[in-house]
Parts: structure tokens; sequence; C-alpha cells
């Protein structure tokens, strides 16, 4: 058979699949799961959003169906700019934002725009699954920075510092609010990032897919401290939870935003149009307010309910996390009482206990012995009961 491309080879290697996996096969299994491995949110978008478009469509408005520019609706730029802005973060111009194809998308977009073989991504550890697969599709390596989980999974400043290189390093990753242990940074951990990038000269790409689940305290922006190197990414999947839509941005200095226009263009043409038409009409919509603070306070509910529970079970350290929908478990004696890993011991909870969670080792060695558990797919009560199910099956080990 004729050649394949080397990178095929990283992409085939990715836990996104895996993860994918489960979760199929959690729900082939037709029993009563408690999902706790999804990351997307159990909160439908608002109906006043959707219906100017149902309208639309029974209209027979054939824009609907059609191409949009391929940087995304200018409504819909200057909306997000503004919508920015309203949440006190960067106050970017309408030409500095590239709507796309979702988060995944965003990902691609961004790491094509700027990545050359043989560079090198610093990224945490833990890091969400999706970013080792493609940097190293791109042919660059990864240089992981431990975090400390007895600290919240703070970043260590000076391991980063360590394994950041001029000429080498060509971006840091940083998630914020975080997936998968729900960080989100200080203002001396945003500064610090910001230093280490500007000392080797790198991008900083900062993943804020969840900006709108703070649960405690403010959000930093680490793109107004530099705005020429910090680079942001959204997707529309969480908030208002559009998953299948595939919508999402980015921002960035007006040159980065030309130069992956390009990309995006080459990968998908023109964002797709029905999920503009939704977005743009509920980013203007004075009801959006209210309805993320609902979110939120329903995510912070099911947050409490979620890491209270874990505590009950003996020896299990969770970190309560002050944003995003995931809570990071540290079950290290089970896995030594079982033999197992975080793998092993994921699969022995699906399959004893009905309870899906994420396995800690797909986001990296500091997590090892740790699960993720998302709590955005499930009501308060559910939570509390498959969390007991786990207790119960783990207090007779
Ligand atoms: C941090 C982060 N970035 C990107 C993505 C991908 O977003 P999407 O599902 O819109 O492709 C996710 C999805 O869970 C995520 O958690």
């Amino acid at each position: 058979m004729p050649l394949f491309s080397k990178g095929i080879r990283a992409l085939s290697r990715s836990f996104t699949v895996l993860v994918d996996e489960l979760g199929e096969k959690s729900e082939r299994a037709g029993k009563n799961i408690y999902r706790f491995d999804v990351g997307v949110p159990g909160v439908a978008p608002p109906a006043w959003a959707v219906e100017p478009l149902i309208e639309a469509l029974r209209r027979g408005d054939t824009s609907v169906y059609s191409y949009s520019p391929g940087p995304g609706l200018e409504e819909l730029r200057e909306a997000i700019a503004l919508d920015l802005r309203a949440m006190k973060g960067p106050r970017v111009s309408p030409d500095e934002v590239l709507v796309v194809s979702g988060g995944q998308h965003a990902m691609f977009v961004a790491l094509a725009s700027i990545l050359d073989r043989g560079c090198e991504v610093v990224v945490t550890d833990p890091v969400y699954f999706g970013y080792p697969s493609l940097i190293e599709y791109f042919g660059c390596s990864i240089r992981r920075v431990p975090t400390d989980p007895g600290k919240g999974f703070k970043i260590n400043v000076e391991a980063l510092s360590s394994v950041v290189r001029r000429e080498r390093t060509r971006a840091l990753v940083i998630v914020d609010p975080d997936n998968p242990t729900g960080r989100v940074l200080d203002k001396s951990e945003a500064r610090a990032v910001i230093d280490v990038a500007a000392s080797a000269d790198s991008w900083v790409l900062v993943d804020e897919a969840y900006m709108t689940l703070v649960y405690e305290g403010g959000k930093e922006w680490l793109f107004d401290m530099d705005p020429s190197r910090v680079v942001g990414l959204f997707t529309f999947s969480k908030d208002p939870g559009i998953p299948g839509w595939r919508l999402g941005f980015i921002y960035g200095a007006r040159e980065f935003i030309e130069k992956a226009s390009l990309v995006a263009r080459e990968t998908m043409y023109s964002p797709p149009m029905p999920a503009q038409l939704l977005v743009l009409k509920y980013l203007t919509d004075p009801r959006r307010k209210e309805f993320v603070e609902e979110a939120r306070r329903t995510y912070r509910a099911r947050r409490d309910a979620m890491v209270s529970a874990l505590s009950s079970i003996r020896s299990v350290q969770a970190y309560k996390p002050r944003g995003s929908i995931f809570v990071m478990a540290d079950f290290s004696e089970y896995l030594e009482r079982l033999g197992t890993d975080s793998q092993g011991l994921a699969r022995t909870l699906l399959d004893k206990v009905g309870v899906a969670t994420v396995p800690g080792s797909f986001f990296g060695e500091t997590t090892k012995t740790h699960l993720r558990l998302s709590f955005a797919g499930e009501a308060e009560e559910r939570i509390k009961e498959g969390v007991e199910a786990v207790k119960e099956f783990l207090d007779q080990l």
C-alpha cells in the first residue's frame, strides 16, 4: 500500500478516540449509567435563541443554508468582541476575532498557524488530551510542566522556566479554566506564564473553553497582559451548549488572525451558518446574562454535590475546582488495593458500578492515580447516587 503521513500515527494514539469509545460503550450498554465522563453540558440552549432560526427555516430563507464570509459573519464577530468586553475580558476589535468550527478546530487552526516540524510546545501536566496528539501531528515535541495536586494543580513556575528554550519553544498552551483540573490561574501565575513566554519569544495559546464557568473570584485575561503574543481559543460547545453544531472562535492580534484565517479557509471554508445565527441571537439578547448566571448556579451546585460526595470516600483526595465542569480526584489507595491503574479503575467502575469516568493517566503523569469526573451532565441527586455507588464498591475492597 502507498504511504500514509507520519502525523497520522500521532492521531491514532489520541485519547479523544478512547474517551469517545468509552462513552459509546456505556450508551450501548443501555444500563443506568452515571455519566461523569462527558464534557458536554446538561443544559440546553434557551428557546429564545433558537426561535428566530426556526422561523427563518420555516420561511425558506436561503441564507441559512448558505456560506458565510470565511472568518465568520461580521455581526457575529462584532457581537463576540462586545461580549468579551462585557465580561471585562480582552478589548479586541471584530477583525481580531476569527469564527471557526468548534474548539477542536480552533486548536487545529491555531497550532497549524504557528508550528513548524521540529519545534517544541510546552503544556502543563496534566493537560487536556486533545493537545498532545495534535502537537505531534505537526511534527513537534511536547515538553510537560508538572503541576502540584496538593496546591490545586498550581503551575510550578520554576519548572516552567526551566523547560522553555529560546529558538526551540514555539508556544505555551494553557487551559484556563482548566480541563481536566478546574484550576483557574491567579494573577501571579498568569503573569509568570507571560514573562516566561516572553523570555523565549513564544506564543501563548490560552484555551478558554470554560471562560464563562468560573464559580468564585475572577478570571485573569492573559491577552491583556501581552496582546502581541497571546491567542485565545473558545468554543460554543459548553456555553450555550451546542457541541454538535460546531462553532467556536479564536481571538488575537490582527496579524495572527489574518494568518489563521488562511488555515480556517482551507480546513472549513466558512463556519456553519445555522450555528452562527443561533449564537448571534444568543450573544446579543439581554436575556443571555441571566441564562449564563443560571447555568453557573446550576453547575456550582453540581460541583459542590460532587466534591462533597467524593470527600465522603475514605482517602480520596478531590480538588475543589474554581472553574470548568470537572473534578480531579486521587484514588491511589484503591488502585493499590485493586492492583490496577487509573484506566483499570475507570473500566471497573463502569462495568461493576455503572459509573463512567475518565482515567487521570489520559491527561498526564501527574494525575496517573486520579479519575476525572464531570459534573455537567447529571443532576445533583444523580451525582450523589453515583458517587455513593462508587463508595459502596470501594468500601468492600
Ligand atoms: C479545553 C477544551 N478545549 C477544546 C475542546 C474542544 O471543543 P469542541 O468540543 O468544541 O471541539 C474541549 C472539549 O471538551 C475542551 O475541554
